[in-house]
């Protein structure tokens, strides 16, 4: 599936219109198909398209660099050792530390477009926080804390940035480049500026368990389970959310990705938590989302293009709506860390 690169990147030309953010979803769904079965074309399947995304590791002008590489070589190498997966992985991590913007109050990483572009410097999208595990990922295989290091003052920037009282959050921040102040929040995927895009709770939360298992830090910790309760509550029991919580429609369109992303990264809450209580209660909506979704949001139905239906890519744009999405049957998958623990990626360790 191709779908426009740039419904949250705003700008076109040269250096924004960077090819779509996904394409590595496919390779971690191949490497899912051969953990699962055991068929080794699966291998060969991801091995040839990854010959095809690698090009992407040498882009610096966007954080998508994250999702990319976070969902094809970062368990490419894990799960089979080749070194060539791994320093791909690395070099995109470079170009994503990179994108570091050192203000006084804090530092982030700048989503899009390219760093000597104000448009690009002074733009930051909750969806980067799904990025910096690549960050991560890197400081812990190089040694080279430096990674560690922007990513933590990413994930502290922004949950100062774009966390409402309420626990909700913004889906984009416009920053003064040198002070740090916020200068607004506001959406491109969302309803609204003030309302709240469902996926971006997810992505928020991804990061923020991330940084929770990278520095050991508590409050990380906290602050990704006070989230995810919120996104509970405004779920009211369902199992998928519609695609921003404040579409005033009747029956507003929904978004599978969303509670298939987030049903993974409970399962990261789950593992992370010291308190057995509050690991049995993650670990009783990571498995309740997922099941869910098997019973009533599965396509059975040849003629659809992915694994589960009425996902939303972005309703403003009118792009992917009521639509398979690769990111929504790839984190589906993801509940593999259910299934197979540690197996398709490292598990993170409980939080001492
Ligand atoms: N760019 C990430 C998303 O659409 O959720």
């Amino acid at each position: 599936m191709l779908m426009s690169s740039s419904v949250s990147a705003v700008n076109h030309g040269e250096n924004w219109d960077h090819g779509n953010w996904f394409c590595g979803f496919w390779v971690g769904l191949l490497l899912a198909a051969y953990l699962h079965s055991g068929d080794e074309k699966f291998v060969s399947f991801a091995r040839d398209r990854m010959a095809l995304v690698a090009q992407c590791a040498d882009d610096g002008n966007t954080h998508d660099i994250g999702f990319i590489f976070l969902s094809s070589a970062v368990p490419f190498y894990h799960i089979t050792g080749e070194r060539l997966y791994r320093d791909m992985a690395m070099r995109a991590a470079e170009r994503l530390r990179a994108r570091l913007v050192v203000t006084r109050r804090g530092s982030y990483i700048s989503s899009w477009g390219p760093m000597d572009d104000p448009r690009g410097r002074e733009s930051s999208a909750i969806d980067t926080m799904a990025n910096i595990p690549l960050l991560y990922w890197a400081a812990r295989e190089s040694g080279d804390a430096s990674f560690q290091l922007a990513a933590v003052s990413h994930a502290r920037m922004t949950d100062r940035s774009f966390t409402r009282p309420d626990q909700t959050l913004y889906h984009a921040v416009q920053y003064d480049t040198v002070s740090g102040v916020r200068l607004r929040g506001y959406t491109f995927q969302g309803y609204s500026d003030e309302p709240s895009w469902s996926r971006g709770t997810g992505w928020a939360v991804y990061g923020l368990a991330a940084t929770a298992a990278a520095t050991g830090d508590r409050a990380y910790l906290d602050r990704a389970s006070s989230l995810a309760k919120k996104w509970l509550e405004q779920l009211g029991g369902c199992i998928v959310p519609p695609w921003d919580f404040d579409d005033p429609a009747p029956r507003p369109v929904l978004d599978s990705s969303a509670s298939a992303m987030m049903a993974a990264v409970l399962v990261d809450l789950a593992h992370l938590h010291p308190e057995e209580d509050q690991r049995i209660f993650w670990r009783g909506e990571a498995e309740r989302l997922p099941s869910g979704l098997c019973s009533e949001f599965l396509a059975t139905d040849q003629a659809h293009r992915g694994i589960l239906k009425k996902a939303c890519y972005s309703k403003p744009h009118n792009v992917g709506v009521e639509s398979a999405v690769m990111f929504g049957d790839y984190f589906f998958e993801a509940i593999m860390r259910l299934l197979m623990p540690g197996k398709f990626i490292r598990q993170y360790e409980r939080l001492g």
